[in-house]
């Protein structure tokens, strides 16, 4: 089978991409417009396999994507091209609006047109996977889980903006018959994540001697997944889910997130000890810190605005029909986590340049004046 992935030079997206090619026969196109978030140097190995292409488009520029289609002729299209970090959409919601609502119609229009000339068992066989996040929900208090069943009540203009993609992509199925699946999924960790979200940031933050900005008192509740479980999830979900349907994913793994970065504090002061790393043990010394572990940095800032209390994951209907389970617990995949970001200072080093750089550096400097 031929996939066409939009987003593949994301974080998902590009563990998804490896998931393909190391563990499937199947081909992948990757579309993607390689916004900030993208980057190519996170798919390793399977840009240089024979069964990966990539074509640098928006998926707001339908005629491209046509073209795109009508050249590549897939068999599936998984759809994770988004705008995705919440304090962005806080500070600039209409790139949400553009590529998450605006993007997503028009990327089902061409498909839809492209999936109207296949015939057959090509057609029949056909779907596009529409990739969502939990975060649709709103927020849980102390109690319950998200089911599939559980009203829409998004709170940032990020999940407003992928509530409404999904009402999109929904409706295309029942509008059109469009044969659809979607997924909504709690947040991610793992390898190359951007580090403007929370795990990625304390780590390198951390491994600079720069402040760890835990929002508010750092109680929000969050349902962590190892990203490489999340990519075998949906592919899991392309080749067994059933048309129409909509699968929660997550990993039963509820950590607040203060305790998130106590952990990773914990793991750096043993991995990469401030004994060895002396600069930075002489730079927290200079401001007054001790100096002896990494939890020394953690500052308490100003919440985000219309903050989520709590995510939790129903995860039983992907269990029960498709068999999926996660295979990292909390534990193992924030170790390799931490390890990843260690051995791999490239990759960082490229990233953390340019526009996103200048973007952080403003965010960070307005937020750390109030405490
Ligand atoms: P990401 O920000 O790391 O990557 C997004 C990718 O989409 C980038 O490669 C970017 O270049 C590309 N892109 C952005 N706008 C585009 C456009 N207009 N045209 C083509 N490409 C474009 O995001 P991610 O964390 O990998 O998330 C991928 C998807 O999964 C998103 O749809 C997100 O809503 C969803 N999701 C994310 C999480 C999470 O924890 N990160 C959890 C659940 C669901
Ligand atoms: P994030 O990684 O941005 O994901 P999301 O907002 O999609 O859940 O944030 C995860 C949690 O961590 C969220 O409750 C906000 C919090 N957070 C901080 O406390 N400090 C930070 O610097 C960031 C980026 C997030």
């Amino acid at each position: 089978m031929k996939i066409l992935v939009t987003g593949g030079a994301g974080f998902i997206g590009s563990a998804l991409i490896r998931h393909v090619i190391r563990h499937t026969g199947d081909s992948v196109v990757n579309l993607d417009k390689l916004t900030y978030a993208g980057n190519l140097e996170s798919l390793a190995e399977a840009r240089f396999s024979p069964r990966y292409a990539f074509e640098r488009v928006d998926i707001c520029d339908q005629v491209q994507v046509e073209r795109v289609l009508r050249e590549h002729q897939p068999d599936a299209v998984m759809h994770l091209a988004a705008e995705s970090h919440v304090d962005r959409s806080i500070s600039g919601p209409a790139a949400f609006i553009e590529t998450n609502i605006v993007g997503t119609c028009s990327l089902l229009e061409a498909v839809r047109q492209y999936w109207q000339t296949l015939e057959g068992v090509r057609r029949q066989a056909f779907r596009f996977h529409h990739i969502s996040t939990d975060e649709v929900y709103g927020d849980l208090d102390a109690q319950g889980l998200f089911t599939e069943q559980t009203p829409y009540a998004p709170s940032s203009p990020y999940s407003a903006s992928k509530a409404s993609s999904d009402h999109l992509v929904r409706a295309w199925q029942r509008t059109y018959g469009l044969p659809t699946l979607v997924t909504n999924c709690s947040n991610n960790y793992g390898p190359c994540h951007f580090p403007e979200k929370l795990i990625p940031l304390m780590i390198l933050n951390a491994l600079e001697g720069k402040p760890l900005p835990v929002y508010g008192r750092g109680d929000q509740v969050r349902d962590w997944l190892y990203v490489e479980d999340h990519a075998r999830a949906l592919y899991r979900v392309l080749t067994g889910g059933k048309i129409g349907e909509t699968y929660n994913i997550g990993g039963h793994n509820e950590k607040r997130n203060i305790e998130v970065v106590q952990v990773l504090c914990a793991l750096l002061d043993e991995l990469r000890p401030l004994s060895a790393n002396p600069a930075v043990r002489d730079a927290m010394r200079a401001r007054g810190l001790a100096g002896g572990h990494y939890r020394e940095l953690i500052t308490y800032v100003q919440d985000r605005p219309g903050h989520d209390l709590r995510y939790a994951i129903d995860a039983s209907k992907i269990q029960r029909e498709l068999g999926w389970v996660p295979e990292e617990t909390f534990e193992s995949g924030i170790r390799k986590t931490v390890q990843w970001y260690l051995d791999n200072p490239e990759w960082v080093t490229n990233v953390k340049s340019g526009a996103y750089q200048q973007w952080l550096d403003q965010h960070y400097t307005t937020r750390m004046l109030s405490p």
